[in-house]
């Protein structure tokens, strides 16, 4: 009986510490990233590009947006869009972040 006992805790010991350490590296993952670039990379990408350079002619190259252009031309443009570029993607917080994220790209 002792011996089951002493099995079962070490089992629930073992697990608990798997989760925990699953746990922690999700939300590791997550805080090293700027909210502002998640947004980027689920809203943006597709015509601006992984390395912000801009796809072909679909995109402008935002590599160096941050030295070029205020966070409020940023924040304008994102809410109404500019000619091929559609308007209010994001807004909120995400807007926030991401305005605060591109604007650091220098
Ligand atoms: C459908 C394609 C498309 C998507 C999606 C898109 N953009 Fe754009 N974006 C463009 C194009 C095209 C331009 C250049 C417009 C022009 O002036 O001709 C542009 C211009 C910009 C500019 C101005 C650059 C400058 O130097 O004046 C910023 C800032 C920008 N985009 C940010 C973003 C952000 C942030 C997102 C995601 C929330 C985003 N864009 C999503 C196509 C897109």
């Amino acid at each position: 009986m002792k011996k089951f006992i002493f099995g079962l805790s070490a089992i629930v010991i073992l697990s608990a510490c798997n989760s925990d350490g699953a746990e922690e590296s999700v939300s590791k993952n997550a805080s090293d990233m700027h909210r502002g670039e998640i947004v980027y990379k689920q809203t943006c990408i597709g015509c601006h590009g992984e390395d912000l350079k801009g796809r072909g002619s679909s995109g402008k190259d935002l590599s160096h947006i941050g030295s070029e252009k205020s966070p409020e031309y940023i924040r304008s443009v994102i809410e109404n869009g500019t000619r091929s570029m559609p308007s209010n993607l994001v807004e909120g917080e995400d807007l926030d972040a991401v305005v605060e994220w591109l604007s650091e790209q220098k």
